[in-house]
């Protein structure tokens, strides 16, 4: 089933009908601590537009939280789940047996990730598996047991990746004790914390010396640290991108201290930056890379790349039952064809454009306080005015909902952003389209 039309429909009032007997269900059955903020319960999607149950159409800049990453459904997706399942296996657990399209998708990741040293891969079901699987080796291989990681940092809700995460207290409350060893210190925000007159390599810089002055000499010794954490681009803290000096600079202190470096890609990842993976516009070789989200359009996989001289830990120590599902290794494949012959490009050009005419649309009004990201890895920050840099929670959560009232999907991240993350198939039209409706949902709103 496809749906025609690239603009949104709505026909009944929001939640619809059918809709409401869902939610009423979902209340009752489904654990709250889920994070919707506004009603869509969706019933079938097609590239960059989602339908509900009641048959309104939506066009989707949430693409499932920067997952869907060639769109809804895509035919060369669908075609290649149908043939592994016409011809192939649902399932034999890639870490008992052996099948090929596991195999086909290590070896291209490996290649992919770029760099000097060669790269082995552990696949499992998320990101936040991902990252448990780099925590475990890294101090696996290092023998070490701390980590640093950035402030405002997300990194997934399992105990390790919980631990190195810093971006909701919400997400710690009543759950400790977490894992030991942890470090955080500061990461470079552009709109935030720069001082007057300091360029936002001061500030890289002015961070990194942090980890010397503070971490390195009151918290704990260098060669007691595995590994420091870190995304590319930081994501749920709010699209902030670092500046150009800030990974370099992590990547020589772990360099200088025998620790190694450890991008979380899962967001950032899988062309979301206009390159394959975000660390690649920083110019570094990280020695762990975590995937997942956009890997494989939707389907459920993590994957670790990780430099092949780390990755030695033998038979036994780490592994899963579902990890490199056969269907999400081959739905990976399509996508990572789709995603190098055209996607990653389309997704430098299109998060270009989105930005530029976001900004045009949404940086002289007077609660925007910053519009910023790397490919189509946008946010627009909501501030009680542009002096106080105040965050507006509550006008952000106004916008998105005014937005969804008119067809357009949207989330949020960061205290006050409207994240843009659309399929890395999103074309000038749809974006032509969501900005109106941004725009248009801006106006309606009020603190
Ligand atoms: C950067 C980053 N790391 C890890 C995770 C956790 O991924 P998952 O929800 O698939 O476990 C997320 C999820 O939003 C993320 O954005």
């Amino acid at each position: 089933m496809s749906i025609e039309r690239q603009t949104p429909l709505i026909k009944t009032e929001l939640p619809g009908p059918v809709a409401k007997t869902y939610l009423e269900r979902d209340e009752h059955y489904i654990s709250p601590s889920y994070t919707r903020s506004y009603p869509l319960v969706v019933k079938h999607g097609d590239g960059m537009m989602v339908e509900d149950v009641d048959g309104n159409i939506f066009l989707d800049f949430a693409a499932g939280i920067a997952v869907t990453s060639t769109g809804h459904r895509h035919p060369k997706v669908v075609e290649a789940i149908k043939k592994g399942l016409d011809e192939g296996i649902i399932h034999m657990s890639g870490t008992d047996f052996y099948y090929p399209s596991q195999a086909d998708l290590a070896e291209r990741l490996a290649k992919a990730a770029g760099g000097k040293r060669e790269k082995r891969v552990f696949f499992s079901n998320s990101g936040t598996e991902s990252i448990e699987c780099a925590l475990k080796l890294a101090r696996w291989h290092t023998k070490r047991t701390n980590f640093i990681s950035m402030r405002g940092a997300f990194h997934g809700r399992t105990f390790g990746a919980m631990s190195v995460g810093n971006s909701k207290a919400r997400h710690r409350s009543w759950f400790g004790p977490l894992v030991p060893g942890v470090h955080h210190v500061p990461f470079p925000n552009v709109y935030r914390d720069l001082a007057p007159g300091q360029k936002p390599e001061e500030l890289a810089e002015q961070c990194l010396r942090y980890i010397h002055d503070v971490t390195f000499k009151r918290e704990v010794e260098p060669d007691q640290v595995a590994a420091i954490i870190v995304e590319p681009v930081q994501g749920e803290g709010g699209y902030l991108v670092p500046p150009p000096n800030f990974l370099p600079g992590l990547h020589e202190i772990c360099a200088d201290n025998g620790i190694l470096l450890i991008v979380d890609e899962v967001q950032a990842g899988m062309g979301r930056t206009g390159k394959l993976f975000a660390h690649h516009h920083f110019n570094v070789e990280p020695d762990i890379i975590a995937t997942a989200k956009g890997i494989a359009s939707g389907m459920p996989l993590g994957a670790t790349i990780a430099a092949a001289d780390i990755m030695q830990w033998p038979s036994g120590t780490h592994a899963s039952t579902f990890g490199g599902n056969p269907l999400s290794c081959r739905a990976a494949l399509v996508t990572l064809d789709m995603l190098q012959s055209e996607l990653i490009a389309n997704s430098a050009r299109m998060g270009e454009y989105l930005l530029g005419k976001l900004k045009e649309r949404a940086s002289s009004h007077p609660k925007i306080g910053d519009v910023r990201g790397l490919g189509l890895m946008i946010a627009a920050e909501c501030v009680a005015d542009k002096t106080s840099k105040k965050p507006a929670g509550k006008l952000r959560d106004r916008i998105i909902d005014e937005a969804f009232k008119r067809g357009l999907a949207l989330i949020g991240c960061g205290e006050s952003c409207v994240r843009f993350c659309p399929a890395l198939s999103v074309r000038k039209e749809h974006i032509d389209t969501a900005v109106d409706i941004f725009g248009q949902a801006l106006d309606a709103s009020k603190e």
